[in-house]
């Protein structure tokens, strides 16, 4: 067994260990890429404060996010087809984060369904929606995820319609699948990933077919998803969401100011300063750069979280530093799904968090709470100047 010393090596063996369309399904942006690569590339620009002869024992990576007490504000990220990145993968990662104390959010779009999580779990996780045509099916999402017990919605407003990544299509990756030759040579190199997906009957999207109208086998599923997103979608149906849940609603999906405040208006407990990993408006700005004019427009009133691009520790430190409550990760964690399932899954974490706390430590901070500005040497020019 390789030794594993950081969220690379866990890249190495998923690569190596998953289908190449799966791999290509999570390691692409959309178009030229260029969003996807600079939400790692713009986390190095930003430099960290070391400090010396500081008590740094006693330290603590323990937080809250929308109240809810987290081991570290890392949570895991929705991520569509979880469950073919690794039989099962969203209850392994469930459990993995559980076991961890830090949240799951299930995506709309995963293989195993909301009822299916909650019953091989014991902790209430969140779930994602995607804002989708059918108010019927959105009320009874609501209505299954208050069933099984979610403790928060994370809704995502940034897919109105997909991003385009062209592997996917050269891949023939859509829902369901479209085998090709090439396709099905390549799966069955991939034998322990075989194994484990011909032990399983999940291997559907869990939470649609059986229950969106028209969908009862996973072929209809294609003519579903072309049409299913709301492209009409405005903040008055978002704030019906609010209503319809009742419970703690966070907004993914926003890297502008003016939306930023649009989400507070329509009464979100959180917004996720996000562009999707880079998949959706390729071109966009980074979310690390994005983070402090959003921040700005906020205020204070309601906590801002941020994902897309976190790959270490030191990542998430410079993100809380600039001003995150909380964090998320998406590709950190499949990497780790697919490389080892549940335990890869625990490894991330476990890799990340000591990360976190190594680096909070060599900055001279104790306590994740008092990370600061202070702690990071930040470009000038960071959040760049545009012309009006
Ligand atoms: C995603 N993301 C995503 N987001 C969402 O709201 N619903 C979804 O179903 C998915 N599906 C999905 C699939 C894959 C393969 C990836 C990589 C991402 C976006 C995800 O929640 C998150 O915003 C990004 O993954 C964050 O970027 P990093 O951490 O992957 O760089």
């Amino acid at each position: 067994m390789p030794v594993i010393t950081n969220i690379d090596d866990l890249k190495r063996i998923y690569k190596r260990r998953v289908p190449r369309m799966f791999y290509d399904y999570a390691e692409s942006g959309s178009w030229t890429e260029q969003t996807f690569r600079e939400n790692t590339s713009d986390f190095d620009q930003i430099r960290l404060r070391q400090r010396v002869a500081v008590d740094m024992t006693g330290r603590s990576t323990a937080g809250q996010m929308i109240g809810q007490d987290v081991a570290m504000p890392v949570a895991l990220a929705p991520v569509g087809l979880t469950g073919m990145q690794d039989a099962d993968g969203e209850i392994k990662a469930a459990r993995a984060a559980e076991e961890f104390g830090v949240p799951f959010t299930l995506s709309t779009m995963s293989i195993c369904s909301i009822e299916d999580v909650a019953e091989h779990t014991t902790k209430p996780f969140w779930f994602q929606v995607y804002t989708l045509n059918d108010d019927d099916f959105m009320r009874r999402l609501f209505d299954r995820a208050r069933a099984a017990g979610c403790s928060a919605i994370v809704v995502t407003v940034d897919l109105q319609l997909m991003g385009q990544r062209h592997k996917d299509i050269k891949n023939g990756l859509s829902a369901p699948p479209k085998l090709t030759p090439k396709s099905i040579a390549n799966m069955m190199t991939k034998v322990s990933w075989g194994l484990g997906m011909l032990g399983t009957k999940r291997r559907f999207f869990g939470n649609i077919v059986g229950h969106a109208k028209g969908v009862d086998d996973p072929t209809s599923l294609t003519t579903w998803t072309a049409n299913a997103f709301d492209q009409s979608l405005d903040w008055a149906r978002i704030a019906k969401f609010k209503e319809l849940w009742g419970g703690k609603m966070i907004i993914k999906g926003i890297l502008d100011a003016e939306d930023a405040r649009m989400a507070v208006k329509v009464g979100a407990d959180a917004i996720i300063v996000s562009n999707h990993g880079g998949r959706q408006l390729d071109g966009a700005l980074s979310s690390i750069r994005a983070l402090t004019p959003v921040l700005d427009a906020v205020g204070g009133d309601i906590e801002v979280h941020l994902d897309s691009g976190i790959r270490s520790g030191q990542d998430v430190l410079k993100a809380l530093a600039m001003g995150a409550t909380g964090t998320y990760i998406g590709r950190a964690f499949v990497y780790g799904l697919g490389a080892m399932g549940q335990k890869g899954v625990s490894t991330a974490l476990d890799v990340i968090h000591k990360e976190l706390d190594l680096t909070m430590a060599l900055c001279g901070e104790r306590d994740v709470a008092n990370l600061g500005r202070h702690n990071l040497l930040i470009p000038k020019d960071f959040e760049g100047v545009w012309q009006e």
